[in-house]
């Protein structure tokens, strides 16, 4: 998720720091935001960017790709107050013109946003007469505060206010955002929240707000944390906060967490802080995509006319956790879209004999966008002239540079190394792409549509759901953590689960795990059963549970404990632990996979593994 950092003061810190001398010549300002950007570099980003206001200089923007170091911050001596952004990139590709702030055609107002503004094509075709340089869904911000601004003062003659416009702009916006605006003229920084984090500073002559604390932790420790619907405006030392028009007071906290817990959001490791994040990054990836009462979905992707009619094969490519997002989806794939679908891990793929280049779709699913053995198959598949197709995190990634099309996933930057909110967010993703070729193929109808979408639209709230129970799943895995090997088992949605869950394990608790078929336990791995091998399985809808209980227990007669993902409302009594899932009909194993990430992450806590950076493992393998 982007980052945000915004002051103003006097350009010293509360503690009395010069903040000016940390950047050479550049004044205090200037400074204490670049300083902010560089604080939040952790959090992954592709762009960055400031807005300085001076007291008679007005506002002067710096923004461009890559990295906050690269970025020379202007020289504004009477900068009063300036914003910072640090951008990933979800609408339009990481350029300069995309890195925020973005501003009104004056160049007057300038914004940095984090969120996403769903209805900004509405918006965007509202303002015809504005000029718009960027691909985002930001830039309509400031032109419409512009609008806003211009309306008003026709009305009183006297510029009108930011924070008024600022107002009525929220009322206007569809998403999840957190903003902050200044205008030249005006002394202040005005910001809003609506299910984005926004968290502000308090100082005795200065005022910060920003995306997590961790941007300005060096300067305050008291901080208020803004609520949905808030709006707030920002002066040196005094901020006045308001909430549906009326003033509200917020309380004001001492932040204890030093910088590097602070980055973790007070969790011990990353990967922790990922998996809870999953509801809010589930969110992001499905925001304004569903049309649950239409039965469609919008996922801002085309395809020649006929290619998807005259579909033969849908190919997924990918490795790792990715990979088993690819064998979920093509079930998915299969069922909704009814076309065949296959998958094959990346560096094993080659177009094959008998297919049809011009009938063929080949998906592409990474993370990164980055990995060398997914980018070799989209090589092969383009020099066999199939279609291709990106289903990736990564905007700007080599993959989007070289496939013929591509679906973001939105999930934010993931910093463990072990894959768990782009797992889910990958499936979510794959999961409106089946329903857009079902329906365009004709395979799917409305009302089965409607009910997909309708489990997607749940899938947020289930996964808050599960991540509530985190102490039970804490104490199944301090009772199983000793044990010789874990086996994970499921059948249909319930096999890449079960896949995905003995990788999660054995990358990061170093622990033997394997994922099976849980039909074929009994072809082989039935013999590595015993009472010091616990066996966890996906008994959800969608992974054939009854059939998938019967393998179990064949695995407890030979004195293997049980574990289960189990539907709400079921229950099979003989299992030793029973973890509860909401019902979310076909992703409800997306949502048992959150338990086997959180068991994986216990286990491998428990043994005090790196968790994060684990042995011999890298996040994006750029190595074939
Ligand atoms: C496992 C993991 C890896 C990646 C794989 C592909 O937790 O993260 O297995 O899934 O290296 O990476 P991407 O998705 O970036 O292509």
């Amino acid at each position: 998720m982007c980052g945000i950092i915004g002051y103003v003061g006097t350009g010293v810190g509360k503690d009395g720091d010069d903040a000016a001398s940390d950047g050479g010549t550049i004044d205090g300002v200037g400074a204490i935001v670049h300083k902010g950007l560089r604080n939040l570099e952790y959090r992954g980003y592709d762009s960055a960017g400031v807005a300085l206001v001076g007291e008679s200089s007005g506002l002067t923007v710096a923004k461009r790709s890559g990295e906050v170091d690269g970025l020379t911050v202007p020289d504004v001596p009477d900068a009063t107050h300036g914003v910072g952004h640090t951008r990933w990139s979800t609408h339009g590709p990481p350029t300069d013109a995309n890195a925020h702030p973005h501003t009104d055609c004056a160049g007057d107002v300038a914004v940095v946003h984090n969120g996403i503004v769903e209805n900004y094509e509405e918006l965007k075709a509202e303002l015809s007469d504005h000029e718009f340089t960027s691909d985002t869904d930001t830039e309509v911000i400031p032109h419409l505060i512009e609008e806003e601004l211009a309306g008003a003062s026709d009305e009183d003659g006297e510029g009108g206010d930011l924070l008024a416009a600022v107002r009525n702009v929220e009322d206007r916006l569809v998403g999840s955002y957190a903003i902050c605006a200044v205008r030249e003229g005006d002394d202040r920084i005005v910001v809003a929240r609506r299910g984005s984090p926004l968290v502000l500073g308090r100082g005795e002559d200065a005022a910060f707000v920003a995306s997590d604390v961790t941007a300005f932790l060096e300067h305050t420790r008291d901080v208020t944390y803004l609520e949905d619907g808030d709006v707030a405006a920002l002066e040196a030392g005094d901020v006045s906060i308001f909430h549906h028009g009326e003033p509200v007071e917020r309380a004001v906290e001492t932040v204890s967490w030093e910088a590097d817990a602070a980055e973790k959001g007070g969790y011990e490791h990353y990967m922790r802080k990922e998996i809870h994040e999953q509801p809010s990054s589930l969110r992001q990836t499905l925001a304004g995509r569903l049309d649950v009462d239409a039965g469609d979905v919008d996922l801002d992707v085309s395809f020649p006319p006929g290619f998807l009619a005259d579909l033969e094969e849908i190919r997924i490519v990918a490795c790792g956790t990715s990979y088993y997002a690819g064998r979920y989806a093509a079930q998915l794939f299969e069922e909704l879209a009814g076309v065949r679908a296959t998958v094959e891990i990346a560096s094993e793929y080659e177009f094959g004999a008998g297919r049809t280049p011009d009938r063929t779709l080949v998906v592409a699913v990474t993370q990164s966008g980055e990995t060398a053995d997914t980018l070799g198959a989209v090589r092969r598949a383009n020099a066999a002239g199939a279609r291709t197709f990106a289903v990736t995190n990564t905007l700007g990634s080599t993959v989007t540079r070289e496939v013929d099309g591509t679906a973001f996933i939105r999930a934010g930057p993931e910093i463990g190394v072990a894959a768990t909110k782009t797992f889910a967010s990958q499936v979510a993703t794959l999961a409106m792409l089946a329903v857009a070729v079902g329906r365009d193929r004709g395979a799917l109808g409305a009302a089965d549509a409607r009910s997909v979408l309708d489990d997607l639209r749940g899938l947020p709230g289930a996964v808050q759901q599960v991540l509530d129970e985190e102490a039970q799943v804490r104490e199944a895995a301090r009772e199983y953590q000793d044990s010789e090997a874990f086996f994970f088992v499921g059948r249909a949605l319930g096999v890449p689960v079960a896949l995905e869950g003995a990788l999660k394990l054995k990358e990061i608790s170093y622990d033997h795990a394997e994922g099976f078929a849980a039909g074929e336990l009994k072809h082989g791995p039935l013999a590595l059963v015993t009472p010091e091998t616990p066996v966890l399985a996906v008994l959800t809808d969608g992974a054939r549970a009854n059939e998938t209980m019967n393998n179990v227990t064949e695995a407890q007669t030979r004195g293997a404990p049980a574990l289960g993902c189990v539907s709400e409302g079921e229950e099979f009594g003989t299992l030793d632990v029973s973890f509860e899932v909401p019902d979310v009909g076909v992703v409800e194993p997306i949502v048992a996979n959150v338990y086997l990430q959180l068991f994986a992450y216990h286990v491998a806590n428990e043994k005090g593994r790196s968790i994060d950076k684990p042995r011999n493992l890298a996040k994006s393998v750029t190595v074939e």
